[in-house]
């Protein structure tokens, strides 16, 4: 795909790996939408991305994870009269700590906004392009996506069913001239975890500029999965996939009691 000229929605565009993405589909010359709930970031991130760059930017504030946020973001769309060349459904959160010991709604919002909100932009956006013929669709799941993951329980759930889905997806729609992509990067340097005692070892963390460039260039090549992440990352993903289940959820609890997840409060 040459992402000069299109129009692309990025959710969660105000922080971390979705900011990244929305700064390098700009180097590009793509036109992105920036979509979260934080209004005055989205509308400083444009400004700064207008300064750099010779694009336009939208901004789309919605709370994916509401049962009515994902069609209100459609209708906005519509109102404005802005077509979607390219989706990039990356919105997700990510809570930590043992499934009992912790509060139910982060959980279960989790489910929402990483499942749900990804699934009904997929669905309606991708019927539009499927009906114009051309457009794709970058669901951003996780390496957590490829095991059972004890003390991250619900959400290696919802980036397994990101997984799933979207590459069964891309294959309904293979003959549509519509692409859709499943990005799984490893651990990524972004705030991810504020907001608990969870952190994440900077020594085997990527960069999400360098992990926005490499899902993009992934998408450009065809590819139906994107590791942008280290080859690490990758490689774990593998030996999940090799090894008897039950050694391999024993092998993910054993690592995420090491770096305390089992423990994780909130701050
Ligand atoms: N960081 C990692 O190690 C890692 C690894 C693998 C995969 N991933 C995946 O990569 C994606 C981005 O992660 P990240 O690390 O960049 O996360 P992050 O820094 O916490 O940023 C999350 C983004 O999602 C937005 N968001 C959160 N709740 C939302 C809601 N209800 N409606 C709309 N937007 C919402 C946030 O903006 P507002 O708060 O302004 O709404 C923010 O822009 C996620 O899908 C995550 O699962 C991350």
């Amino acid at each position: 795909m040459d992402y000069r000229g299109i129009t692309a929605l990025v959710t969660g565009a105000s922080r971390g790996i979705g900011r990244s993405y929305a700064y390098e589909l700009a180097r590009r010359g793509a036109h992105p939408v920036l979509l979260a709930r934080s209004a005055q970031t989205l509308q400083e991130l444009a400004d700064d991305l207008r300064a750099r760059h010779d694009v336009q930017v939208h901004t789309l504030v919605a709370d994916l994870s509401t049962p009515d946020g994902p069609a209100g973001a459609i209708r906005e769309l519509q109102r404005r009269h802005i077509a979607v060349d390219l989706l990039l459904n990356n919105a997700g959160i990510g809570p930590v700590g043992p499934f009992l010991d912790r509060p139910y709604p982060p959980q279960r919002q989790a489910v929402d906004l990483n499942i749900h909100g990804l699934m009904a932009l997929s669905y309606a956006l991708g019927a539009d392009m499927v009906a114009r013929g051309s457009g794709g669709i970058i669901n951003v799941s996780s390496t957590a996506g490829f095991q059972p993951m004890p003390y991250q329980a619900g959400y290696a759930a919802t980036k397994a069913f990101v997984l799933s889905f979207t590459e069964a997806f891309a294959h309904e729609i293979r003959d549509s001239g519509v692409r859709v992509m499943a990005a799984h990067p490893g651990a990524t340097a972004t705030g991810f975890f504020d907001g608990t005692t969870a952190t994440m070892d900077p020594r085997v963390t990527d960069s999400p500029d360098r992990v926005a460039a490499k899902t993009l260039d992934d998408f450009a090549r065809g590819r139906l999965n994107s590791y942008p992440g280290r080859p690490l990352h990758r490689a774990q993903t593998l030996a999940a996939r090799l090894l008897p289940r039950t050694l391999v959820v024993r092998a993910t609890g054993a690592v995420n009691r090491r770096v305390g997840h089992h423990k994780v409060k909130d701050i």
